[in-house]
């Protein structure tokens, strides 16, 4: 695997490339990760990785510093996963001025949910994916559905700016205990990784009631809601939402049975962990 720090020297090693398959990522890679590696080498070839950790997602009181930085040991497993090139800019050389020009989501999209909890992080998310496209030139580019709004958000862009990038939906790895792979569960304590699971087993529940005919949402949400917090969580949201848009459904919708996800964030300790459910 040839590892590429520089965007001029990238360009010449994948010139003439036109199937190249990319995997954004920000290191500290774990087997969620690396099954996206896998599901890219389905739809294309070579496989490019980045890790780039996007000062630019990151709110000025949460982890940029602290984020996981383990280049060594990512290297070895993407080695093993047959990627082509790695792409590890350094910050001077991703902005090596400040980023003026950035890519906003529209507020309906990118104030909601984690928008809101994370004011301008999508805007971080978008502005470091158009530029890394820019610099690899992918047919396809995966991202997993763990990141479900994310997702919804690169998608988009990539539709409205016609890019000629193909995004790919990879499913969301768990543990065997049904916990979301995340570098961030490297944050919790071994309590907490024991309690963490409950997360995942509460979208199951609220799933289960929907699925079983209750349509009140509201309270379905308040209930999860408080059921988190008598446990020592910290939720910040978990809603019930329209996979179209990630817009709260109506009465008509839910009658009409539209595909609905259930959305969740919440804070254990000093961890904030997301995930999601279809229904
Ligand atoms: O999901 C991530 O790891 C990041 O948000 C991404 C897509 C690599 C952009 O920095």
């Amino acid at each position: 695997m040839k590892i590429i720090t520089s965007i001029e020297e990238l360009r010449d090693q994948l010139r003439g490339q036109l199937r190249t398959a990319f995997v954004p990522t920000m290191g500290n890679l774990h087997e969620g990760h690396l099954s996206l590696m896998r599901l890219a080498r389905r739809h294309g070839d070579p496989v490019v990785a980045s890790i780039f950790v996007n000062r630019l997602q990151f709110g000025p009181n949460e982890d940029f510093d602290k984020y996981p930085r383990t280049l060594q040991a990512d290297v070895e497993k993407l080695e093993k996963e047959g990627v082509y090139v790695l792409f590890a800019p350094t910050e001077k050389e991703l902005y090596p001025e400040p980023q003026e020009y950035r890519v906003r989501p529209p507020d309906d999209l990118g104030n909601i949910l984690e928008g809101e909890f994370r004011p301008g992080f999508f805007t971080g998310v978008t502005t470091v994916v158009l530029k890394l496209f820019s610099c690899v030139q992918p047919r396809v580019a995966v991202f997993g559905k763990k990141d479900y709004q994310q997702l919804m958000i690169v998608r988009n862009m990539a539709k409205q700016f016609a890019l000629p990038t193909e995004i790919i939906a990879a499913e969301t790895w768990r543990a065997e205990d049904g916990l979301a792979l995340s570098s961030r569960n490297s944050y919790l304590s071994e309590q907490e990784r024991a309690e963490a699971p409950q997360l995942y087993r509460l979208l199951n529940d609220v799933a289960d009631e929907v699925r079983g005919g209750h349509l009140d949402v509201f309270e379905l949400e308040r209930k999860a809601m408080a059921r988190l917090a008598g446990r020592g969580w910290k939720p910040d949201y978990i809603s019930i939402r329209k996979r179209a848009d990630l817009q709260p459904p109506s009465a008509g919708d839910l009658a009409n049975g539209e595909p609905l996800v259930v959305v969740a964030a919440a804070r254990l300790g000093n961890t904030r962990l997301i995930d999601n459910l279809e229904i």
